[in-house]
């Protein structure tokens, strides 16, 4: 079952095709991943997803409707997107910015609430932020912020869950934290994860789903297992590679062939 699904989407900007007649079905309760090289049209197809661009033609469904004529609110009840280059409002305070992410939950008749205050408390303290509540985002290190971004996008509290590159900016200890977090909302709380990631060999370890594209297109999608081999890896990134078993979990890890 998909809540959300792309329907033969053709996307772009001001007359310039990206993406064309592409269809995605996001599996519900699973954790997707979507990797390829730069510019292939991984953000804007996460941006059409999350209502953020209109199709030029087809649609993308959340509930069997087209989203873009669901309210703005409505959806942000359910959808959360992480872009990948979210811009902070200036002088803002890191409490303030994730308390930011309860803004679908609150209207007229509804102000700042016990549950938002726990909803916020429990996205400081996912993402180990909690310390950073006082200072303001721009005197943040790009990984910290980078954890204030993911508590915000935690704090909308929504079912499903969409990430750009999540891991940007971030060592590998604090990525390895961020896609273990990622994982237990999947886990222990059934959130339903679309993500962009770079690193293949993490993208396999965490994904369930992997989604491999190139020009606007998708070329392979299924189990990482399944995806990733060499001839997906040449035909994906022009890149020629050794897949080999990661010795810590089995999933695929992709070891370039050394040059000349
Ligand atoms: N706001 C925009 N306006 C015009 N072109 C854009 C915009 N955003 C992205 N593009 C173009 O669309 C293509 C795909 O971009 P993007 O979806 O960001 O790629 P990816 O996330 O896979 O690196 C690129 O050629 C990029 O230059
Ligand atoms: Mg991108």
């Amino acid at each position: 079952m998909s809540r959300l699904e792309a329907r033969d989407v053709t996307l772009g900007y001001g007359g310039r095709t990206v993406v064309e007649d592409l269809s995605l079905a996001v599996p519900d309760g699973r954790v997707t991943v979507i990797i390829g090289p730069n510019a292939c049209g991984k953000s804007t197809l996460l941006r059409a997803l999350a209502r953020l661009l209109a199709p030029s033609a087809g649609a993308v469904t959340l509930d069997g409707k087209a989203i873009a004529r669901q309210p703005t609110r409505e959806v942000a009840r359910v959808l959360g997107l992480l872009p990948q280059t979210p811009i902070a409002p200036e002088g803002i305070a890191v409490a303030d910015l994730v308390a930011r992410g309860r803004s679908p939950h609150q209207g007229a008749f509804r102000q700042w609430s016990v549950a938002d205050e726990a909803a916020v408390e429990a996205a400081l303290a996912a993402t180990g932020t909690a310390d950073l509540a006082g200072l303001r985002v721009e005197e943040l290190s790009g990984g910290q912020r980078q954890r204030v971004w993911i508590a915000m996008a935690l704090a909308q509290d929504t079912p499903l869950l969409l990430l750009d590159e999540p891991t940007t900016f971030l060592d590998l200890r604090h990525q390895i934290e961020v896609l273990s977090l990622v994982r237990r909302l999947n886990r222990d709380l059934g959130r339903t994860v679309v993500m962009v990631l770079h690193d293949i060999g993490l993208a396999c370890r965490y994904a369930d789903h992997l989604v491999a594209m190139r020009e606007g297109q998708i070329l392979a999608m299924g189990a990482p297992g399944e995806v990733v081999t060499s001839d997906t890896i040449r035909r994906v990134f022009d890149l020629e590679a050794r897949v080999i078993p990661d010795p810590e979990t089995g999933t695929p890890l992709v070891i370039p062939l050394r040059e000349g």
